[in-house]
């Protein structure tokens, strides 16, 4: 019998697993849930028989794919897998998929909660600001990005968007602003809401010169991943910029640094959590299930990233 293991370390919401569960039913699959765990010897004990696996940001390792003596597939539910070491599944021939789209909105939905909050100065009673009138940039345009622009539009914002990999006419026909560099985006744009995946050109990328050339007063807002900061010129142009503050659902390796010197100007969720609503679940959990049982029953592949 194909055995699925669904090891999170984040679960997913209840509805979503009461969801999922049926789906695996049907095909005759059984399906073990590793949650919460803390120690990385529970996922490499649980992994040990199992032909399929569902994660989340939990770490596939070459260690955990070694492990994993029957796997075929791994289903990251969600958008970015750089938290699965591709070349060790790869080699040991298990196919890696992600779920894109799946829990897109709901991580639009935080970076403007984000901003709607850092505005108003953290709820703390002042006067803030609105985003009404605002400019924002939306770098890297994808299913999130495509959703910021929607409520950002909702809110009056005047927005823009830079994508290496799409074309202006992409881009415009949402009625966003298509620039042909990045850094045009951050000369234009107060808000800058970041949706590139952690590669080995984008670790890093957002540092000093990008930042300074935002318009005051400026802030980066980061759903995507803690990575692609560099941290050290973050906390450098924070120092030189008092109108900078910065937002994210990750916190930085520097947080420590960061909450001593600059109060008032950054949030971070104490877990990553973008993605982490009753409905993003549902959407990335049941996608998981169908491609797994489609993979496994079928052969197809169509979201196949290594
Ligand atoms: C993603 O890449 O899909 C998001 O970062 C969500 O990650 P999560 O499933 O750990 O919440």
């Amino acid at each position: 019998m194909t055995k699925v293991l669904i090891a999170t370390e984040k679960p997913f919401a209840p509805a979503a697993i009461a969801q999922i569960k049926p789906i695996f039913d049907k095909a005759d699959f059984q399906l073990e849930l590793l949650e919460k765990y803390t120690d990385k010897e529970e996922l490499l004990k649980a992994v040990a028989d199992v032909d399929a696996l569902i994660i989340r940001s939990d770490k596939i390792t070459k260690e955990v794919i070694a492990a994993a003596k029957n796997l075929k597939i791994v289903v990251r539910a969600g958008a970015g897998y750089d938290n699965v070491d591709l070349q060790a599944a790869t080699e040991a021939g298990v196919v890696v998929m992600n779920t894109p789209g799946q829990n897109s909105n709901a991580v639009a939905e935080l970076a403007l909660g984000l901003m709607v909050m850092m505005a108003r100065g953290g709820y703390n009673g002042k006067a803030g600001t609105e985003l009404r009138g605002k400019t924002l940039g939306i770098h890297a345009y994808g299913h999130v990005g495509r959703y910021v622009a929607t409520i950002a539009k909702g809110f009056g914002m005047k927005v823009s968007a830079f994508d290496p990999f799409l074309s202006a006419e992409d881009i415009e026909k949402d009625g966003v602003k298509a620039v042909s560099t990045v850094e045009e985006l951050y000369s234009g744009s107060q808000y800058i809401s970041l949706h590139i995946p952690a590669t080995k050109k984008t670790i890093k990328s957002i540092g000093y010169s990008l930042l300074a050339k935002m318009p005051e007063p400026a802030c980066l807002v980061n759903t995507a991943r803690k990575e692609v900061i560099d941290e050290d010129e973050l906390v450098k142009i924070m120092f030189d910029r008092s109108d900078l503050s910065y937002i994210s659902d990750i916190a930085p390796d520097n947080k420590d640094e960061i909450a001593r010197n600059f109060e008032g100007r950054y949030f971070f969720t104490p877990k990553k959590m973008g993605a982490q609503t009753k409905e993003a679940n549902i959407n990335a959990g049941l996608a998981a299930a169908n491609q797994i049982v489609d993979y496994i029953i079928n052969g197809n592949s169509t979201f196949k990233v290594n």
